[in-house]
């Protein structure tokens, strides 16, 4: 099932974040791709206040992985300087990507087939300075119900499925 919506600010991003962590559960995984400054770790901040985590959401380039506690817990993972799939496997990577938690990945394509096949796909384009598009991918029953989900309460400006 794919799902395409747009934002036009920050905060708008944040919000469809905010409606798609709520819907979120133990062991979702979702792998974003998109340029630099698209807004990946904007929609990460948005889905961690969704799952419950009221903190800071930096962006974790040098860290690789933070961790935060939410309802559920959350591994905010960016590969942006993983080479490739060799270097994620020295991550402990399955640890995190089949957690009881959630996995919120940026450059996710780093992890190639790493990644589990039951999944949530985001790809982020940026349009303008402010205009961002989310197209969504789910894979796998809870994904898949998660993201029909988020498109029956999003209010924002452009919202499509098709299977
Ligand atoms: N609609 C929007 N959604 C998300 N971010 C936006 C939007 N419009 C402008 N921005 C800006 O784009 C940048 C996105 O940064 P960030 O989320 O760190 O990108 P990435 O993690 O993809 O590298 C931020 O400076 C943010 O303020
Ligand atoms: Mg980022």
């Amino acid at each position: 099932m794919t799902a395409v919506f747009s934002t036009s600010s920050p905060e708008e991003t944040r919000d469809l974040g905010r409606l798609l962590g709520s819907r979120l559960f133990a062991g979702a995984v979702v792998a974003l791709r998109g340029e630099l400054g698209t807004g990946k770790t904007v929609l990460v901040q948005g889905i961690s206040a969704g799952l419950g985590f009221d903190g800071y959401v930096s962006s974790p380039s040098f860290v690789v992985v933070n961790e935060y506690d939410g309802r559920l817990p959350i591994y905010h993972v960016d590969l942006y300087r993983m080479e490739g799939p060799d270097s994620v496997e020295g991550l402990g990577y399955r640890e995190l990507f089949w957690s009881r938690g959630v996995a919120l990945i940026e450059w996710a394509e780093r992890a190639g087939g790493l990644l589990p096949d039951d999944r949530l796909d985001v790809a982020v384009e940026s349009r303008d300075r402010t205009r961002r598009v989310f197209e969504f991918r789910a894979k796998g029953e809870r994904h898949e119900r998660a993201l029909q989900g988020l498109r029956e309460t999003w209010s924002g400006t452009e919202g499509r499925c098709s299977s």
